[in-house]
């Protein structure tokens, strides 16, 4: 804990975009504002601090955002602050403006790059996670998991209708990196008969064993929903494999992609994007420091930063179990 009283705070967003994103950045400059503080958006992320493009925000500057997708402050992934004199420049830029806070909404690759900040040049930092993949430790949930899974959920139900009018068996990938939690929730929630996620091992006799089972009782619809991060590579590859093993199955694709990352933030992602920007002032108020707030059990929950880096969540296994008996 440190004592250093925090007066102008800067705010940036960084990695990809997530749905919610502009309603942290509302929630961190109004609550700022509300304490007196000084408040600084930077864009385009870290590459924003090193080339200077920082303004001073008020009241009216993040009206009108809290229902819109991407985000104001626009986002980059910097390779510059990945060397230290990136992050010279960028503390240069910082400490003539007086900037003495930094809250960075993100994914884990930022909150890398705060940390390292934060070592070398003793400026608080403080991490919301801000990421459709959900793969961070220290929150049940991320900025713009909720509206992305929603967005997969909407299309996933359309593509089970055309499956249905043609009997074809259709492959949606969805995002999420190299974690499974978009295809999870989305495949259970839109019913899908096999659910491939990088967590686990994907056995591909397995697989086509339970395509073909169901062929045979004549399931309707036959849904997979693959992560794009699985060890098979997602739904092109799959598909080559369950064509030469299944020819006669009519095999359609159909890869999600950035439609993921779009859209108005739905009800649970504006909620806890306020909460978490809220609290990430009050976190640099009393002394808080370099940890990412997060959400647990519906009660704040602040993660050492390095932590919130290295850890990734666990899938729930036995949510794939249900899948099997769900679908069956
Ligand atoms: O991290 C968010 C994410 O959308 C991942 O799900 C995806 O793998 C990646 O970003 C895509 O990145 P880009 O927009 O740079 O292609």
């Amino acid at each position: 804990m440190s004592e250093k009283k925090v007066n102008k705070i800067g705010i940036l967003t960084s990695g990809g975009d997530a749905p919610g994103m502009n309603a942290a950045v509302r929630a961190v400059v109004r609550t700022g504002l509300y304490h007196g503080l000084e408040m600084f958006g930077i864009m385009r992320g870290y590459s924003g601090m090193i080339d200077d493009d920082i303004y001073q925000m008020d009241s009216r500057s993040v009206a009108n955002i809290i229902q819109r997708g991407g985000t104001i402050l626009k986002t980059a992934r910097s390779k510059e602050f990945m060397e230290p004199e990136g992050r010279k420049k960028a503390y240069d830029n910082l400490r003539k403006r007086g900037i003495d806070g930094l809250v960075i909404i993100g994914g884990d690759g930022s909150f890398r790059g705060a940390q390292k900040f934060s070592n070398e040049f003793d400026i608080p930092c403080i991490g919301l996670p801000g990421t459709i993949d959900k793969d961070i430790a220290g929150s049940d949930f991320t900025i713009g998991f909720d509206t992305a899974v929603n967005t997969a959920v909407e299309a996933i139900d359309k593509i089970r209708d055309t499956a249905d009018a043609h009997d074809r068996l259709f492959i949606v990938e969805v995002m999420g990196r190299d974690a499974g939690y978009i295809a999870l929730h989305s495949g259970i929630a839109t019913g899908a008969e096999n659910i491939l996620v990088p967590e686990t091992k994907t056995d591909i006799d397995e697989l086509i064993n339970s395509l073909t089972e169901k062929e045979k009782r004549k399931k309707l619809v036959n849904l997979v929903v693959v992560a794009e991060g699985d060890e098979y590579g997602g739904a092109n590859e799959l598909a080559t494999i369950i064509k030469k093993r299944l020819p006669q199955a009519d095999t359609r694709v159909c890869i999600l992609g950035h439609i993921q990352r779009g859209g108005s933030p739905t009800c649970l992602d504006r909620l806890i994007a306020s909460r978490m920007g809220y609290h990430a002032v009050e976190c640099l108020m009393n002394g808080k420091h370099n940890v990412m707030v997060g959400i647990v059990n519906n009660k704040m929950h602040y993660t050492p930063l390095d932590n919130a880096i290295k850890a990734k969540q666990t899938i729930m296994k036995e949510w794939l179990k249900i899948v099997k008996i769900l679908a069956s």
